[in-house]
């Protein structure tokens, strides 16, 4: 099992910081998110004692890079529920590592074919393709012991369910079975509860378990609660793909850190492409609405989901 030798009292502070709502607060607690998140990350890595290859591997795809926005939506849903867990950092780690694999398989050649990611080569261009197929495994399986090993300071029994969330989201009912449809979707016409599902799976699953899982280190969230979560997750996880799609076609690679236009190159179904630019944008703060309003019970609490929010439909890469 992994030690863990953070210390309660900064975390606490970052969730603290800046109770006046503004950009510039919310840019210090994701940046706080950021370090903190890295710092476990590199341990973890470290302390699994890879292979030289495998190592460096993984650490290339999962540290120095990335805007961590599903580690700062477990702090700031960790907020919201008012838990207090040194533990959340590796919370934060897993949904990171998990993310940070699924992005090297989506960039593969059976997938995606991309060699742009974090403004670097894509990880089977910097190594070669078996590596990186094995290095999203070894984060994936990562992914897991970082959950199981929050033991030492929640309930085991919340534990597991953390796991179950987690495996949920991650597999052949969430963002796999997301991959599966966007691959079946490429130079096809689906239509919109189709691409809303495809979305909903391949980016929302994670999206929404990072907020969940914030939340149930808390081992006492109201029902209420968790239902208002649930409601922020779906509205901001759907959002923050149909940002990805637009910004696919709007931005630019060096802005982005990956190619600009991969999804029209691929045919792939995207809301512009099927709405239209102006629609996919409406229905961007659309969702922005729907998830603020979904907050409430949280009230001054939910200051930093709200700044997430924001940033999920506002964000230029
Ligand atoms: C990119 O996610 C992949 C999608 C699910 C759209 P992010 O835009 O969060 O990528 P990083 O982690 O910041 O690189
Ligand atoms: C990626 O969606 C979703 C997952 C990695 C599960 P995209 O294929 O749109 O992500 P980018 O645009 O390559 O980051
Ligand atoms: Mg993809
Ligand atoms: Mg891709
Ligand atoms: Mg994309």
């Amino acid at each position: 099992m992994v030690n863990w030798t953070h210390n309660l009292s900064p975390l606490r502070q970052m969730l603290m910081v800046n109770k006046d709502q503004n950009s510039v607060s919310g840019g210090v607690f994701l940046q706080a998110a950021q370090t903190r998140v890295e710092a476990c990350l590199a341990q973890a890595i470290a302390q699994c004692q890879a292979s030289p290859v495998l190592a460096d591997a993984m650490a290339y795809s999962c540290l120095g890079g990335g805007k961590r926005i599903r580690a700062a939506l477990v702090y700031a849903a960790a907020y919201a529920c008012q838990v207090e867990t040194k533990q959340l950092d590796q919370i934060a780690a897993a949904v990171e590592a998990m993310h940070a694999y699924s992005l090297i398989h989506d960039d593969l050649p059976a997938m995606d074919d991309d060699d742009l990611r974090r403004g670097k080569p894509t990880n089977h261009i910097a190594f070669d393709e078996a590596t990186a197929i094995l290095a999203g495994d070894a984060l994936q399986s990562l992914a897991f012991e970082l959950l199981a090993s929050c033991e030492d300071d929640i309930n085991p029994q919340q534990v597991l369910k953390m796991v179950q969330v987690m495996a949920q989201a991650a597999g052949a009912k969430g963002m796999v079975a997301g991959q599966m449809l966007d691959m079946a979707a490429e130079q096809q016409s689906i239509d919109l509860p189709a691409l809303e599902r495809l979305h909903n799976h391949k980016t929302g699953a994670l999206i929404s378990a990072s907020i969940q899982l914030g939340a149930m280190a808390a081992g006492d969230v109201t029902p209420q609660e968790l239902a208002a979560l649930q409601t922020f997750g779906e509205a901001v996880g759907l959002a923050f793909q149909v940002q990805d799609d637009i910004l696919d076609i709007e931005s630019d690679s060096d802005t982005l850190g990956k190619s600009q236009g991969a999804d029209l190159a691929r045919g792939k179904s995207t809301y512009p492409a099927l709405l239209g630019m102006e629609s996919a944008k409406s229905l961007a703060q659309e969702l922005l609405q729907k998830a603020l309003d979904s907050l409430d019970v949280f009230a001054e609490r939910a200051i930093h989901l709200e700044y997430l929010a924001h940033l999920i439909v506002t964000r230029k890469s």
